[in-house]
């Protein structure tokens, strides 16, 4: 059977308040659709963990910056609610955007110094975006655990920061990173990709690696990991570097020598297509 679906807030509250009022836990699964592995591993983890599974399907216009992709963004709904079917999901929240943000909406959320290095560098409204429509989903479903992907760590970040400094009564569980048999990071942008262009994508996990077995063999200096990472990816014929960093998970600044909580983290281009990926790592 495939899921209930809502397209209103109120419709969304209603649905869902038989089952608080019954006791029954409650898991948050937010994405833009065009459903993946990625995705289907979230809510899979987001029903075991919980009795209710919801998925939300918007693609949120606030997070694209002028020029990027949010027109052309792929959309393609009934394979997403199949998909949310095979995975357990009993709700998706599917608004349109004047729902999410009618006539007159003017406030947003920004998470002052996280939003800045890594992506914020080219997307600069971002992750404003990205915090405000968060906060409204969780707002909306007021779920007990909200679950997101270590695919886009700077995101993770940025969102626990927020529900720990609003105070939202909601547990960030994050997931980890579900790849291709290649390695290639799973993202809905991957579709964007020409054959040419997919064979070499996965330089980026291939670099990624690289600096991985470098750090096990006790290669702690940033500046080194990064030039080898950089030579990988810039030797990757229509590779276009974006950003290569190590940063310190809870600042998201640079790091010259690797300790504690540690973030190493890419955006390369090809052609149009912006990937990222990462790695996080505890020393
Ligand atoms: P979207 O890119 O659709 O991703 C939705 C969720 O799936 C995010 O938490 C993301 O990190 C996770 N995800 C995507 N690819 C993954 C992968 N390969 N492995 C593990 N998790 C993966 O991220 C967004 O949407 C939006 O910014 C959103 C949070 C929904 C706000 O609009």
């Amino acid at each position: 059977m495939l899921p209930q679906v809502t397209t209103t807030v109120s419709a969304t509250r209603q649905a869902l308040q038989t089952f608080r009022a019954a006791g029954r836990s409650i898991g948050l699964a937010p994405t833009m659709g065009a459903l993946h592995a990625g995705h289907v591993a979230l809510f899979k983890q987001a029903k075991r963990e919980n009795d209710i599974a919801v998925a939300s399907i918007f693609v949120n216009p606030t997070q694209f910056g002028p020029g990027e992709d949010f027109h052309r963004y792929p959309r393609p709904l009934d394979a997403d609610l199949a998909l949310c079917e095979s995975a357990g999901v009993d709700l998706v929240v599917h608004p349109d955007v004047a729902e999410i943000y009618p006539a007159g909406f003017e406030t947003f959320v920004e998470v002052q110094d996280l939003q800045k290095p890594l992506c914020g560098l080219s997307r600069p409204i971002h992750f404003r975006g990205v915090a405000t429509v968060v906060l409204k989903l969780l707002n909306i479903v007021q779920p007990d655990r909200a679950y997101f992907g270590q695919k886009d760590a700077q995101q993770v970040r940025i969102i626990e920061q927020m529900v720990r400094d609003l105070d939202v009564p909601t547990q960030i569980v994050i997931s980890p990173i579900v790849r291709e048999a290649d390695g290639l990071a799973m993202s809905s942008r991957n579709r964007y990709l020409a054959p040419e262009e997919r064979r070499h994508a996965s330089v980026l996990f291939r670099s990624l690696e690289k600096i991985r077995e470098e750090v096990e063999r006790g290669e702690r200096q940033a500046e080194k990991l990064i030039a080898a990472a950089r030579h990988t990816i810039q030797s990757t014929p229509g590779a276009l570097i974006d950003y290569v960093d190590i940063v310190d998970w809870r600042t998201l600044r640079p790091i010259d020598v690797l300790a504690g909580q540690v973030l190493v983290a890419e955006a390369v281009r090809f052609g149009t297509t912006r990937l990222i990926d990462n790695w996080r790592v505890d020393l």
